[in-house]
Protein backbone atom coordinates (compact mmCIF):
# COMPACT_ATOMS: atom_id res chain seq x y z
CA UNK A 1 0.00 0.00 0.00
CA UNK A 2 1.52 3.09 -0.87
CA UNK A 3 0.47 6.88 -0.19
CA UNK A 4 0.42 7.24 -4.58
CA UNK A 5 -2.55 4.77 -4.50
CA UNK A 6 -4.20 6.49 -1.91
CA UNK A 7 -4.09 9.72 -3.32
CA UNK A 8 -5.13 7.70 -6.62
CA UNK A 9 -8.00 6.78 -4.72
CA UNK A 10 -8.95 9.55 -3.56
CA UNK A 11 -8.65 11.40 -6.69
CA UNK A 12 -11.26 8.61 -8.15
CA UNK A 13 -13.66 9.07 -5.32
CA UNK A 14 -13.51 12.78 -5.92
CA UNK A 15 -14.20 12.72 -9.62
CA UNK A 16 -17.08 10.54 -9.18
CA UNK A 17 -18.68 12.00 -6.09
CA UNK A 18 -17.62 15.37 -5.52
CA UNK A 19 -18.72 17.56 -8.22
CA UNK A 20 -16.29 20.49 -9.26
CA UNK A 21 -17.56 23.87 -7.59
CA UNK A 22 -15.74 26.91 -9.20
CA UNK A 23 -16.37 28.91 -5.64
CA UNK A 24 -14.15 26.12 -3.76
CA UNK A 25 -11.90 25.58 -6.31
CA UNK A 26 -11.19 29.38 -6.57
CA UNK A 27 -10.66 29.69 -2.51
CA UNK A 28 -7.71 26.78 -3.17
CA UNK A 29 -5.98 28.60 -5.77
CA UNK A 30 -6.74 31.96 -3.75
CA UNK A 31 -5.15 29.90 -0.83
CA UNK A 32 -1.93 28.48 -2.82
CA UNK A 33 -1.48 31.29 -4.47
CA UNK A 34 -1.21 33.41 -1.10
CA UNK A 35 1.15 30.78 -0.13
CA UNK A 36 -1.41 29.13 2.59
CA UNK A 37 0.08 25.39 3.86
CA UNK A 38 -2.14 22.58 1.62
CA UNK A 39 -3.76 21.56 4.66
CA UNK A 40 -7.44 21.95 3.98
CA UNK A 41 -9.45 18.63 4.49
CA UNK A 42 -9.87 16.90 1.08
CA UNK A 43 -12.25 17.26 -1.74
CA UNK A 44 -14.42 13.79 -0.43
CA UNK A 45 -13.63 14.82 3.56
CA UNK A 46 -15.43 18.55 2.14
CA UNK A 47 -18.20 16.62 1.20
CA UNK A 48 -18.26 14.05 4.22
CA UNK A 49 -18.15 17.44 6.36
CA UNK A 50 -21.16 18.95 4.53
CA UNK A 51 -22.90 15.89 4.66
CA UNK A 52 -23.35 15.60 8.54
CA UNK A 53 -24.06 19.00 8.68
CA UNK A 54 -26.90 18.68 6.43
CA UNK A 55 -27.88 15.17 8.02
CA UNK A 56 -27.70 16.79 11.40
CA UNK A 57 -30.07 19.85 9.97
CA UNK A 58 -27.04 22.77 11.39
CA UNK A 59 -28.84 26.03 12.11
CA UNK A 60 -25.46 26.68 13.82
CA UNK A 61 -21.76 25.28 13.20
CA UNK A 62 -18.40 26.88 15.09
CA UNK A 63 -14.84 25.57 13.09
CA UNK A 64 -12.14 26.13 15.55
CA UNK A 65 -8.88 26.81 12.32
CA UNK A 66 -10.29 28.61 9.14
CA UNK A 67 -7.07 28.91 7.33
CA UNK A 68 -8.10 29.51 3.60
CA UNK A 69 -11.67 28.76 4.34
CA UNK A 70 -12.21 25.79 2.23
CA UNK A 71 -13.74 23.44 4.84
CA UNK A 72 -15.87 26.13 6.14
CA UNK A 73 -17.18 26.99 2.66
CA UNK A 74 -18.09 23.01 2.38
CA UNK A 75 -19.92 23.68 6.14
CA UNK A 76 -21.50 26.48 5.24
CA UNK A 77 -23.30 25.52 2.06
CA UNK A 78 -24.58 22.74 4.35
CA UNK A 79 -26.10 25.72 6.89
CA UNK A 80 -30.52 25.96 6.37
CA UNK A 81 -31.88 29.70 5.83
CA UNK A 82 -30.53 31.96 8.30
CA UNK A 83 -28.05 29.37 9.24
CA UNK A 84 -24.62 31.03 11.13
CA UNK A 85 -21.17 29.22 10.88
CA UNK A 86 -18.52 31.13 13.62
CA UNK A 87 -15.20 30.12 12.30
CA UNK A 88 -11.87 30.75 14.30
CA UNK A 89 -8.39 31.56 12.92
CA UNK A 90 -5.02 33.23 14.40
CA UNK A 91 -3.38 34.30 11.57
CA UNK A 92 -4.34 37.60 9.77
CA UNK A 93 -3.06 36.49 6.73
CA UNK A 94 -4.81 33.36 6.62
CA UNK A 95 -7.85 35.13 7.60
CA UNK A 96 -7.60 37.81 5.44
CA UNK A 97 -7.69 35.11 2.40
CA UNK A 98 -10.58 33.00 4.02
CA UNK A 99 -12.70 36.37 4.24
CA UNK A 100 -12.11 37.17 0.72
CA UNK A 101 -13.07 33.24 -0.27
CA UNK A 102 -16.39 33.93 1.81
CA UNK A 103 -16.88 37.18 0.04
CA UNK A 104 -16.28 35.44 -3.30
CA UNK A 105 -18.72 32.44 -2.24
CA UNK A 106 -21.50 34.79 -1.15
CA UNK A 107 -21.37 33.26 2.03
CA UNK A 108 -20.55 36.62 3.82
CA UNK A 109 -23.65 37.35 5.60
CA UNK A 110 -23.73 33.88 6.84
CA UNK A 111 -19.94 32.64 7.54
CA UNK A 112 -18.76 35.02 10.65
CA UNK A 113 -15.09 35.15 11.52
CA UNK A 114 -13.20 35.66 14.12
CA UNK A 115 -9.69 36.28 14.72
CA UNK A 116 -6.87 36.14 17.40
CA UNK A 117 -6.08 32.73 19.83
CA UNK A 118 -8.77 30.21 19.50
CA UNK A 119 -9.00 30.03 23.00
CA UNK A 120 -9.98 33.35 23.60
CA UNK A 121 -13.11 33.36 21.22
CA UNK A 122 -14.22 30.49 22.31
CA UNK A 123 -14.06 32.19 26.11
CA UNK A 124 -15.87 35.41 24.04
CA UNK A 125 -18.18 33.25 22.55
CA UNK A 126 -19.21 31.60 26.43
CA UNK A 127 -19.52 34.97 28.04
CA UNK A 128 -21.53 36.23 24.88
CA UNK A 129 -24.14 33.05 25.30
CA UNK A 130 -23.55 32.52 21.46
CA UNK A 131 -24.92 28.99 20.78
CA UNK A 132 -25.47 26.30 21.41
CA UNK A 133 -23.93 24.94 18.42
CA UNK A 134 -25.22 21.58 16.00
CA UNK A 135 -21.63 20.78 14.92
CA UNK A 136 -18.28 22.24 16.17
CA UNK A 137 -15.32 21.32 13.57
CA UNK A 138 -11.98 21.21 15.99
CA UNK A 139 -9.11 21.45 13.21
CA UNK A 140 -6.30 24.01 14.77
CA UNK A 141 -2.89 23.61 17.32
CA UNK A 142 -3.25 20.45 17.91
CA UNK A 143 -1.92 20.77 21.51
CA UNK A 144 -4.76 22.58 21.85
CA UNK A 145 -7.34 20.28 21.40
CA UNK A 146 -7.86 19.23 25.19
CA UNK A 147 -9.08 23.12 25.40
CA UNK A 148 -10.93 23.04 22.19
CA UNK A 149 -13.07 20.28 23.67
CA UNK A 150 -13.90 21.89 26.81
CA UNK A 151 -15.13 24.81 25.33
CA UNK A 152 -16.95 22.90 22.62
CA UNK A 153 -18.90 21.12 25.51
CA UNK A 154 -19.70 24.57 26.73
CA UNK A 155 -21.19 25.43 23.53
CA UNK A 156 -23.08 23.15 22.68
CA UNK A 157 -26.22 21.01 23.63
CA UNK A 158 -27.04 17.07 23.78
CA UNK A 159 -27.56 16.12 20.15
CA UNK A 160 -24.65 17.97 18.91
CA UNK A 161 -21.50 17.11 17.29
CA UNK A 162 -18.29 17.28 18.02
CA UNK A 163 -15.70 16.57 15.02
CA UNK A 164 -12.03 16.81 15.26
CA UNK A 165 -9.57 16.13 12.53
CA UNK A 166 -6.22 14.89 12.17
CA UNK A 167 -5.96 12.48 15.70
CA UNK A 168 -4.01 9.63 14.16
CA UNK A 169 -1.26 11.22 12.59
CA UNK A 170 0.64 8.30 10.92
CA UNK A 171 -0.43 6.18 14.04
CA UNK A 172 2.01 8.32 16.15
CA UNK A 173 -1.06 8.75 18.57
CA UNK A 174 -0.71 5.02 20.33
CA UNK A 175 2.87 6.34 21.58
CA UNK A 176 2.24 6.61 25.39
CA UNK A 177 5.59 8.41 25.54
CA UNK A 178 5.35 10.56 22.71
CA UNK A 179 7.44 13.81 23.28
CA UNK A 180 5.48 15.60 20.20
CA UNK A 181 2.90 18.43 21.85
CA UNK A 182 0.55 17.41 19.17
CA UNK A 183 0.72 14.07 19.74
CA UNK A 184 0.32 14.32 23.62
CA UNK A 185 -2.56 17.12 22.79
CA UNK A 186 -4.40 14.53 20.88
CA UNK A 187 -3.81 11.38 23.10
CA UNK A 188 -5.18 13.63 26.09
CA UNK A 189 -8.33 14.63 24.00
CA UNK A 190 -8.74 11.23 23.49
CA UNK A 191 -8.48 10.39 27.30
CA UNK A 192 -10.86 13.46 27.61
CA UNK A 193 -13.39 12.07 25.24
CA UNK A 194 -13.16 8.16 27.12
CA UNK A 195 -13.94 10.07 30.66
CA UNK A 196 -16.83 12.29 30.12
CA UNK A 197 -19.61 10.90 30.65
CA UNK A 198 -21.52 13.93 28.55
CA UNK A 199 -20.28 12.20 25.65
CA UNK A 200 -19.99 9.21 23.22
CA UNK A 201 -17.05 8.81 21.37
CA UNK A 202 -15.22 7.28 18.35
CA UNK A 203 -12.46 7.68 15.77
CA UNK A 204 -11.84 6.29 12.04
CA UNK A 205 -8.62 5.65 10.74
CA UNK A 206 -8.53 7.64 7.45
CA UNK A 207 -6.18 7.05 4.10
CA UNK A 208 -6.06 9.22 1.27
CA UNK A 209 -4.28 12.35 -0.43
CA UNK A 210 -3.65 13.61 3.37
CA UNK A 211 -1.86 10.66 4.26
CA UNK A 212 -2.86 8.27 6.99
CA UNK A 213 -4.72 10.36 9.42
CA UNK A 214 -8.06 10.02 10.76
CA UNK A 215 -10.81 11.57 12.85
CA UNK A 216 -12.87 11.32 15.89
CA UNK A 217 -16.62 12.10 16.20
CA UNK A 218 -18.16 12.78 19.88
CA UNK A 219 -21.97 13.33 19.98
CA UNK A 220 -23.11 15.24 22.92
CA UNK A 221 -25.03 13.13 25.31
CA UNK A 222 -26.17 15.90 28.61
CA UNK A 223 -25.02 19.55 29.15
CA UNK A 224 -22.76 20.25 31.36
CA UNK A 225 -23.62 20.73 34.87
CA UNK A 226 -24.51 24.35 36.20
N1 LIG B 1 -10.07 23.74 8.57
C1 LIG B 1 -9.17 24.13 7.49
C2 LIG B 1 -7.73 23.82 7.83
C3 LIG B 1 -7.24 24.47 9.09
S1 LIG B 1 -5.48 24.37 9.24
C4 LIG B 1 -9.56 23.38 6.23
O1 LIG B 1 -9.69 22.15 6.31
O2 LIG B 1 -9.73 24.00 5.17
C5 LIG B 1 -5.28 24.94 10.87
C6 LIG B 1 -5.50 26.42 11.07
O3 LIG B 1 -5.55 26.66 12.46
C7 LIG B 1 -4.40 27.29 10.49
O4 LIG B 1 -4.91 28.28 9.64
C8 LIG B 1 -3.77 27.93 11.72
O5 LIG B 1 -3.31 29.26 11.51
C9 LIG B 1 -4.94 27.91 12.70
N2 LIG B 1 -4.52 28.02 14.10
C10 LIG B 1 -3.38 27.53 14.66
N3 LIG B 1 -3.34 27.85 15.95
C11 LIG B 1 -4.47 28.54 16.22
C12 LIG B 1 -5.00 29.15 17.40
N4 LIG B 1 -4.34 29.09 18.55
N5 LIG B 1 -6.18 29.77 17.30
C13 LIG B 1 -6.85 29.83 16.14
N6 LIG B 1 -6.40 29.27 15.00
C14 LIG B 1 -5.22 28.65 15.03
C1 LIG C 1 -1.63 19.75 9.56
C2 LIG C 1 -2.79 20.30 10.09
C3 LIG C 1 -4.03 19.83 9.66
O1 LIG C 1 -5.20 20.33 10.17
C4 LIG C 1 -4.12 18.83 8.73
O2 LIG C 1 -5.37 18.41 8.36
C5 LIG C 1 -2.96 18.28 8.19
C6 LIG C 1 -1.73 18.74 8.62
C7 LIG C 1 -0.31 20.24 10.02
O3 LIG C 1 -0.29 21.15 10.86
O4 LIG C 1 0.68 19.73 9.55
MG1 LIG D 1 -6.87 19.18 9.62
Amino acid sequence: MSSELWTAVDGYISDLLVSQDPMLEAALEASHAAGLPPINVAPNQGKLLHLLARALGAHNILEVGTLGGYSTIWLARALDEGGRLVTLELESRHADVAQANFDRAGLADRVILRRGPAVDSLAELVSEGAGPFDLVFIDADKPSNPEYFEWALRLTRPGSVILVDNVIRDGAVIDAGAQDPAVRGTRRLNELMAADPRVSATEVQTVGSKGYDGFALALVLASEPA
